[in-house]
């Protein structure tokens, strides 16, 4: 799998990305474990988990940080990059943001002590708090970093104008600032009009964004929770990926593009779950999809994605945009 480093840091990752939401809680530690070891024999390196997984199972908060861990303790794996997030809001108050440094810090904190580790090799803000001023949330990061809790910082779900603001400010102190941003991204537009209203999805002004500033993106529901195959598959949609990528708002645009991903399928041999990796990991700037597979069989036929990167002209063709 390609290895690459992210631009301003000494983290050399894979070219995707395994999440981790659901291991030791939906999907049982065996299994995760399998998984974990199948992602590295194939030269996966990079982690993603959350201080917030999984919360809402029975397992609760922390279960995919301390399955990590369990599993960083039996394997010692060599070159894992573990990427962590902090500054959710709680489940019950989604509106109330959590960016005072006690919030954040106890966050990481109780991420350091489920991971069992010294140092989170790439910490997100899960969220951001639009009431707090970005320079505030630079400090507290910086004093992170000069603590030796965190070695690299980010941004998850956070607004173009945001995330440009941070990057001026990090100018201004002479620090690296947010070195990548995870979006939720995928060739499927989403519908988000009854959902979470503190996600912020990939668009066109956080495009330009990433494009004239070279800021990696590491995407989340890469695979719009595998919509395109579901339908390639005959398979009925389960109810939110239909409320999410088949809602009358996003419908034609998300079936004019499975349409012409079946045509570059027939065309080039790549699977769907090639095409629709390979369309993301295809744009100008670093791209490192997160894949999200809940079996064996799902994580073998994500990986068969690795090696592969679109054409500029596929990309735009399959967005519909050439
Ligand atoms: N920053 C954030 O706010 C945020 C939010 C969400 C997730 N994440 C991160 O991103 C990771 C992945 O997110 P996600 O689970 O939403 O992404 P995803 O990969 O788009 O969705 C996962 C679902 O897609 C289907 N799937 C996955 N691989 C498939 C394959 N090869 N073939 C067919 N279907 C496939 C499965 O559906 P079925 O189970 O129905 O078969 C699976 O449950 C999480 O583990 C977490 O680390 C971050």
């Amino acid at each position: 799998m390609e290895i690459l480093t992210l631009p301003h840091t000494d983290l050399k990752v894979s070219g995707l990305c395994l999440g981790t939401a659901s291991f030791g809680a939906d999907i049982s530690e065996a299994d995760s474990f399998a998984m974990l070891d199948g992602f590295v024999e194939q030269g996966g390196n990079f982690l993603d988990t959350a201080a917030i997984y999984a919360d809402w199972t029975p397992a609760g908060k922390g279960s995919s940080e301390r399955l990590l861990s369990k599993w960083l303790s039996a394997r010692s794996p060599q070159d894992i990059v573990i990427a962590s997030k902090g500054a959710h809001p709680e489940l019950h108050s989604m509106a109330v943001g959590r960016m005072t440094p006690q919030d954040v810090e106890g966050d990481l904190n109780a991420s350091l002590g489920n991971l069992g580790v010294e140092s989170i090799d790439l910490y997100y803000l899960h969220r951001d708090d639009p009431a707090v001023p970005v320079e505030e949330i630079l400090e507290m990061l910086e004093g992170f970093k000069s603590a030796g809790k965190v070695r690299y910082y980010a941004c998850s779900n956070w607004h173009a104008n945001r995330i440009r603001e941070a990057q001026e400010i990090a100018r201004k102190m002479n620090v690296a600032g947010f070195v990548a941003s995870q979006p939720l991204w995928s060739l499927a537009k989403p519908d988000l009009t009854g959902g979470d209203q503190t996600l912020a999805p990939m668009n066109d002004e956080l495009l330009a964004l990433h494009g004239e500033t070279g800021l990696p993106a590491i995407p989340y529901t890469s695979q719009a929770n595998g919509y395109f195959q579901k339908i390639a598959d005959g398979k009925e949609l389960k109810a939110a990926v239909a409320a999410t990528y088949d809602s009358e708002i996003v419908r034609p645009l998300n079936r004019g593009r499975f349409s012409r991903l079946q045509t570059l399928s027939a065309e080039t041999g790549l699977s769907l779950t090639q095409l629709v990796l390979g369309w993301l990991r295809g744009h100008e700037f670093p791209v490192v999809p997160i894949i999200g597979p809940q079996s064996v069989g799902q994580l073998e036929d994500s990986l068969r994605a690795a090696d592969v990167k679109l054409s500029a002209q596929q990309v735009a063709e399959l967005a519909g945009t050439a």
